[in-house]
C-alpha cells in the first residue's frame, strides 16, 4: 500500500479487498490483536465536528495496543496558528500516524507529502474514503457480490458520492447517483474513475435511479461548511427525499444506507432509516473495523 490513504483512489483493486478480509478478521477477533500496534500513537486533526470518526479512530488505536490524541479545531488551528507543513514536520517527530478532518483535500495532499508518517484522509470537503471503504465492506461482509450489486445514490453529488464512484473503480459496485441540475459530482472525477472502470451513472429523476436498486444511500443536503446554504438547499434537494413512496421504487429486499450523521425529516424520513432494511448503524460500527485495518496496515 501507498504511505498514505488520501482517496480510494490510492488503493488497487486487491488492497481493497484485502482491507475487508483484514477487518472480518479484526471483527470476528478482537482480542487476539490487542498488541498489533502496541505503543503507537495517532494524531487526529479535526476541523470539523464529528461523532463517529472521532470516537472509531480513537476506540480502534487503543484496540490495537496504542493511543490516539484528540487535536479540535481551536487546537491547533491549521493554517492560521501554523502552515500545514511545519505541524506536519513537529507531528512527525512524534507520532507513529496522522488523521486529519478538514475542509480542502490540499490540506491532506500537503499534510501527506510534507509528514514522514502515514496520513488518513478523515474526510474533506471532496473525499470521505473510510466512509465508503466501511460502507463497501458492510456489503461485502454480508455475501453480496459487489460486480452484481446496483447502489442508488440520491442527493448531492458531494465527498460521499465521490469517494463511492472510487469505490465504483475498484469493486466494480454499479452505481447510479441522481442529483438535482447543478448539484452533480464533479465531471471530471466521474470521467476519471469511468476510465479506470467506474460504473457510474448520472441521474436527475430520483425515481429512474432507484428503480431496481439493491440499496439506497442518501447524505445531508448541506455539509458541514455549507450552513449557510442550507435553506436554499432544503428547497432544492425536496425532492430527492428518500422516504417511503421512493425506497419502495427500489428492490423489495433493498438496504436503506447512510453515512451519518442524518437530517431527520430532511433527506430521510423517520420511517425509512427505522426501517429492518435500513443497514446505518452496521455501516456506523464498521468504520471501528475497517479503520483498524487501515491503521495496522499503514503504522505497523
Ligand atoms: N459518518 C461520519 O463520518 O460521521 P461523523 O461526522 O460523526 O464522524
Ligand atoms: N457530506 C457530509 C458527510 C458527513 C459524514 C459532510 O461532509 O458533512
Amino acid at each position: 500500500m501507498k504511505k498514505d490513504l488520501l482517496s480510494i483512489k490510492d488503493l488497487s483493486r486487491e488492497e481493497v479487498f484485502s482491507l475487508f478480509e483484514d477487518a472480518r478478521e479484526l471483527k470476528a477477533h478482537p482480542e487476539a490483536h490487542r498488541r498489533d500496534l502496541p505503543g503507537k500513537v495517532l494524531a487526529m486533526i479535526f476541523e470539523k465536528p464529528s461523532l463517529r470518526t472521532r470516537v472509531t479512530f480513537e476506540t480502534g488505536i487503543y484496540q490495537l495496543g496504542g493511543i490516539g490524541i484528540y487535536l479540535a479545531p481551536q487546537d491547533i488551528q491549521l493554517g492560521k496558528r501554523e502552515t500545514v507543513e511545519d505541524v506536519a514536520r513537529n507531528l512527525s517527530r512524534w507520532v507513529n500516524g496522522i488523521m486529519i478532518r478538514t475542509f480542502g483535500q490540499e490540506n491532506v495532499e500537503k499534510m501527506a507529502r510534507e509528514a514522514s508518517v502515514p496520513v488518513i484522509n478523515a474526510l474533506t470537503d471532496l473525499y470521505h474514503p473510510c466512509q465508503i471503504l466501511a460502507d463497501l465492506f458492510t456489503l461485502w461482509e454480508r455475501g453480496h457480490d459487489l460486480e452484481k450489486f446496483t447502489l442508488a445514490y440520491v442527493g448531492d453529488g458531494n465527498n460521499i458520492a465521490h469517494s463511492l464512484i472510487w469505490g465504483s473503480a475498484r469493486t466494480g459496485l454499479n452505481l447510479r447517483i441522481a442529483t438535482p441540475p447543478g448539484y452533480e459530482p464533479r465531471k471530471d472525477i466521474v470521467e476519471e474513475a469511468r476510465a479506470q472502470g467506474a460504473r457510474v451513472e448520472i441521474f436527475h429523476d430520483p425515481v429512474k435511479a432507484v428503480e431496481g436498486a439493491d440499496a439506497v444511500y442518501t447524505d445531508v443536503w448541506a455539509s458541514m461548511g455549507q450552513e449557510a446554504e442550507r435553506e436554499k438547499r432544503i428547497k432544492i434537494f425536496r425532492p430527492f427525499q428518500v422516504n417511503m413512496e421512493l425506497f419502495s421504487k427500489a428492490k423489495p429486499q433493498a438496504y436503506f444506507m447512510h453515512c451519518l450523521p442524518a437530517h431527520r425529516g430532511e433527506e430521510v424520513t423517520d420511517d425509512v432509516i427505522d426501517h429492518p432494511r435500513s443497514i446505518v448503524l452496521d455501516q456506523a460500527e464498521n468504520r471501528l473495523h475497517i479503520q483498524k485495518a487501515i491503521m495496522r496496515r499503514l503504522m505497523r
